[in-house]
């Protein structure tokens, strides 16, 4: 009877993990697989002469060896040559096609971990290998059989070896680091290390604490099971029981595979895992062996590496910037070094308790990071590389720039200077109010603000508008031709037709971005009426809450902003909505997906239209798509809205609907 509900269970759990892992559809929620794990371990506990072999019990470690021992792998671990962009691709298709015809290929993400072989026996798992140089590895069976990703017995009873990478997802390196530096223990500098040290480990318990994660991706001896074909080998495997990557694709073309890079380079940053490049393997395993191996690489396979987003540095200096409403951040001075394609002095520290968690001292060795199209980030301190030059970070009590005390709200990590005359406020002020989301002041860029403000030529805001009064100062200013200023001058005259929502961004009042400014000018239509609003009508207007309210009402409270707008008024500065935005809702509920390169508009601009007029912009081609907008070298969405018999615009269809 109670070996009857054993072996239940470990049915229920083993076709769990399989659902779960290998085809990505969970069947049981956590709790009840928890529960019958719970189950399963009491039972067992009970009656130690009932543990069964395939108990998936046995992947909760506990396993100790003395020493790793050597594993000579049959057939050599190789490792891949690598490409770093569109030529050396190109040099390696043309390589391929010198010798084979018809390619195919297949594109896969290159997972960031170790690379490990699997040997099953009748199906068992029997051993588990690191690559080591390739030839003779490590043994690492105990900590492989804790990886739930990793099946201990497959769907058919066959002798078979498998590779593939181990791997550890960011959520679970994220927490692992929290522990540790909890416990006061050196952190992992990124999610691959954290996974090589924990397979390294002699004890497997610690290896299934730490939440590892496995993906195959080749198949040594494909041709012994019938199969010709990479794409072949990988269904086959995942037929086995195995977890291999859904983004795997079949291309015949150098376009295709471009597309399918450049579409990975945008999104990598969207997998719950690390990836550093993509691997390119052609498909058919009869041209594999036509192109053959060196001594160190398959010729048949390469991988295209992303550019790097991390890199490690010296942090030379803490400063400090202070911001438009005061904020003041502190930033680390770098020994220059290229990342992600530029070269970068300078990171964000984002405020005093981030450095104080982090323990980032000045003079440290660090990780910088870059991720999307954010500004680089001090990741980490690298503590070992510490030579005791190191000093500890203090946080600075007054403003870097008018020496006025800092406040700190309560709730809140960053400091404030609260000083309305204090120069950096006041200049980012001026380039929040010039920039293009607010008044759209073509020519009045951030060196040119500086330079005005320093030559106090202008000091306010509504200054911009005397600037005509001073073009014989202005031409005196190195850089300047007449010409530059005639166009700067015609930008700021015409800055005055803008409609309200741009004036009311352009004050830069507290928690008021572009968004919030267009629903107030379309509900009150002039400032006037904002300015006599009491704060329960502001209520009124769509997404403005509580906290923004009151910032709103606050700011037209005070004496000093309202002569602001008065002497904006004196200069002809429009007050009011011109209502031709909210009230065309064309693309009302309709979703666009842009894909590729325009020549006439940024990415902002196109979403800022479509947004204006009612429409979205999603990430991803769906049937609830309503058009692909397509630029040039358009990624996979074209393909997929072709697919999906989308509507496609190119430039001029979008320029055309938007003009009718
Ligand atoms: S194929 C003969 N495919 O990248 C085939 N490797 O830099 C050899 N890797 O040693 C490997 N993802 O550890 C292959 N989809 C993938 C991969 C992958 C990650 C690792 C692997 C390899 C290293 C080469």
């Amino acid at each position: 009877m109670i070996k009857n509900r054993m072996q239940e269970l470990i049915e229920i759990i083993n076709k769990a993990n399989y659902e779960y892992y290998a085809l990505d559809r969970p069947t049981l929620t956590d709790q009840e697989y928890d529960r019958y794990m719970q189950e399963l371990i009491k039972l067992e506990k009970e009656n130690p002469d009932l543990i069964f072999e395939n108990s998936p019990t046995g992947r909760v470690g506990g396993i100790v060896i003395d020493s790793f021992n050597k594993v000579t792998h049959e057939v050599p671990m190789l490792s891949l040559s690598n490409v770093f962009n569109e030529d050396e691709i190109i040099g390696f298709v043309d390589k391929i096609k010198k010798k084979v015809e018809n390619i195919e290929y297949v594109c896969e993400l290159k997972i960031d971990g170790l690379s490990v072989s699997l040997l099953y026996k009748d199906g068992k798992l029997i051993k588990g290998a690191t690559r080591g140089d390739g030839i003779v590895g490590e043994d690492i069976t105990h900590n492989v059989k804790t990886i739930k990703s990793v099946p201990l017995f497959l769907n058919e009873k066959i002798d078979i070896e498998v590779r593939g990478e181990i791997f550890m997802g960011i959520e679970a390196f994220n927490k692992l680091n929290e522990k540790r530096k909890k416990n006061g223990e050196q952190l992992f500098a990124n999610p691959r290390n954290s996974a090589a040290g924990s397979v390294r480990q002699l004890d497997s318990k610690i290896a299934a604490e730490r939440e590892l994660d496995c993906f195959i991706y080749h198949l040594p001896n494909a041709q012994d099971y019938g199969i010709n074909n990479h794409y072949e080998s990988l269904k086959y495997m995942e037929k086995l029981g195995f977890n291999i990557n859904p983004n795997t694709i079949k291309v015949k073309s150098l376009d295709e595979l471009l597309l399918f890079i450049n579409n990975w380079t945008d999104k990598r940053d969207s997998l719950p895992y690390e990836i550093d490049g993509i691997v390119i393997k052609l498909n058919n395993i009869n041209d594999q062996k036509k192109l053959g191996f060196t001594a160190k690489y398959p010729k048949w396979a390469t991988a295209y590496k992303f550019p790097a987003t991390t890199v490690t540095t010296k942090l030379k200096d803490i400063i400090f910037t202070v911001g438009r409403t005061g904020m003041v951040t502190p930033n680390a001075v770098l020994e220059p070094v290229r990342l992600a394609g530029s070269l970068i002095s300078r990171a964000t520290l984002h405020n005093e308790e981030y450095i104080i968690s982090k323990d980032i001292r000045k003079n440290d060795t660090v990780i910088i990071k870059k991720a999307g199209d954010v500004i680089p980030r001090v990741e980490q301190s690298l503590n070992d590389r510490r030579d005791g030059t190191e000093i500890k970070f203090k946080m600075i009590s007054n403003c870097p720039i008018c020496n006025t005390a800092l406040v700190k709200n309560e709730n809140e990590a960053a400091y404030y200077c609260l000083n309305d005359k204090c120069d950096a406020k006041k200049i980012e002020g001026l380039i929040h109010f010039a920039s293009r989301d607010a008044m759209n002041i073509e020519g009045l860029g951030v060196r040119i603000i500086e330079d005005f403000y320093n030559q106090k030529l202008i000091h306010n805001v509504y200054d911009i508008y005397n600037l005509n009064e001073y073009k014989n100062e202005i031409i005196a200013l190195e850089g300047f031709g007449i010409k530059s200023i005639n166009n700067l001058l015609n930008s700021i005259e015409k800055s005055k037709e803008n409609s309200l929502e741009k004036l009311i961004y352009a004050l830069g009042i507290r928690h008021v971005g572009s968004k919030t400014s267009k629903m107030l000018a379309a509900y009150f239509k002039s400032i006037d009426a904002i300015i006599e609003a009491e704060y329960e009508e502001l209520l009124n207007v769509k997404d403005v809450g509580e906290g923004i309210a009151k910032s709103i009402y606050e700011y037209f409270k005070d004496d000093n902003n309202l002569k602001i707008i008065n002497e904006l008024k004196n200069h002809n500065v429009n007050m009011l909505y011109k209502g031709n935005i909210l009230n065309d809702s064309r693309f009302s509920g309709k979703t666009f997906v842009i894909t590729g390169t325009l020549n006439n508009y940024s990415r902002d601009e196109i979403k800022k239209v479509i947004e204006e007029l009612g429409g979205n912009i999603s990430s991803s081609v769906s049937s609830k798509t309503y058009a692909v907008i397509v630029g040039d070298s358009p990624g996979s969405k074209y393909n997929k809205a072709l697919e999906l018999n989308i509507d496609i615009w190119y430039e001029k269809d979008l320029e055309q609907k938007l003009n009718s």
